[in-house]
């Protein structure tokens, strides 16, 4: 499973429930290999898609316990409502997630590994015409892949940081569609390949923000850093409970903006790293800015990273107490 590519195996079906213009269908479960789609779907042309990511553990009594998920579900709401799509009902959309759990529950993998749980909503609306106008009809399913670690707590990633580009559209940053993914994709392409980055920093303007898949934090022995929450990027769930883990453990944590030359100044002293579902925390080694390349503390161990990384673990695995009521149990 480990060996695996991240994303690329599933459990063998998915649920699904359709949105036919005024009201929900029930759930049904189907095939994960196969959806059959109209060619002219108003998602294959006009990008109108949402969707969610989160995880599901396995602890050590055996059972499967899912981080956050009602807060996935008020998200992926209200990336749905930006995009003029229906708006998925949050009891059903839940059933989805746990039905689907429930019966492949044996295929959730031991940590590191975990099951990623990844629910999309589609504009199915068989129109060609409709450029300018919402969809009235939708697919929502949930599509669940064991995973192992996407970044290792012990990567030392190599990332640009980018002050001349911004990631997506700026008033459409908050909303997790596929469309902003495809719009920093050559950029990202385009930074591996000349600077050799893993990941670039989005900074537009000097004004640090996110990477193409995760939320930037900064962090030190004493505390932890972040760009206050607005449109122009995700409000990251991984972000708030790391966050909230280490404000319990005594770090001081600030949201404020952040400049590019401020970060610069930063990993002088202190770590940089970057938090997401799928990221967990992952500590970044190096930053090129303006074409030098800078070692983010003197090239140390990223000791304070690791130890909100592994606090956060805990709680998602339910080792350390779930004070906060992140877990749901099945
Ligand atoms: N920013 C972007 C662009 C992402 O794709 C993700 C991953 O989901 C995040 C931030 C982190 O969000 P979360 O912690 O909710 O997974
Ligand atoms: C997530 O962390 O959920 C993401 O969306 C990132 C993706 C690259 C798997």
């Amino acid at each position: 499973m480990a060996s695996a590519e991240f994303g690329t195996v599933f459990f063998d079906e998915i649920t699904l429930a359709n949105f036919d213009g005024e009201k929900w269908s029930d759930t049904r479960f189907g095939p994960s290999d196969h959806l059959p789609l109209h060619p002219a779907s108003h998602v294959l042309h006009y990008a109108s898609t949402c969707f969610e990511g989160m995880k599901a553990f396995r602890a050590a009594d055996g059972a499967v316990c899912v981080f956050r998920i009602d807060d996935h579900i008020k998200r992926m709401q209200n990336s749905a409502a930006s995009l003029y799509l229906p708006v998925p009902d949050a009891v059903q959309l839940k059933a989805m997630i746990l039905d689907l759990l429930k019966k492949y529950k044996a295929q959730v993998p031991a940590f590191p590994g975990s099951a990623y749980i990844r629910p999309t909503l589609i504009g199915t609306d068989p129109s060609i015409g409709r450029a300018a106008a919402p969809t009235s009809t939708a697919l929502l399913y949930v599509l669940i892949s064991p995973v192992g670690d996407y970044f290792s707590a012990d990567a030392t990633m190599r990332v640009l940081l980018d002050t001349e580009n911004q990631r997506c559209a700026p008033h459409f940053g908050s909303v997790k569609s596929g469309g902003n993914y495809a719009s920093a994709l050559g950029l990202i392409q385009k930074a591996k390949e000349k600077y050799n980055t893993a990941q670039v920093i989005f900074a537009p303007n000097g004004d640090v923000q996110e990477t193409g898949a995760a939320n930037c934090l900064l962090i030190s022995d004493t505390e932890l850093l972040t760009k206050p929450l607005n449109s122009e990027f995700l409000p990251g769930i991984t972000r708030d409970s790391l966050l909230k883990v280490a404000a319990k453990l005594g770090y001081q944590v600030t949201e404020r903006n952040i400049s590019a030359n401020e970060l610069i100044e930063w990993i002088k002293t202190g770590e940089v790293a970057l938090s997401g579902t799928a990221a967990v925390l992952a500590p970044v080694g190096e930053i090129v800015y303006q074409d030098q390349t800078h070692t983010v503390n003197q090239g140390k161990e990223a000791v304070n990273s690791k130890r909100l990384r592994k606090y956060l673990n805990d709680i998602q695995q339910g080792i350390e107490e779930d004070t906060f009521n992140w877990i749901t149990k099945i």
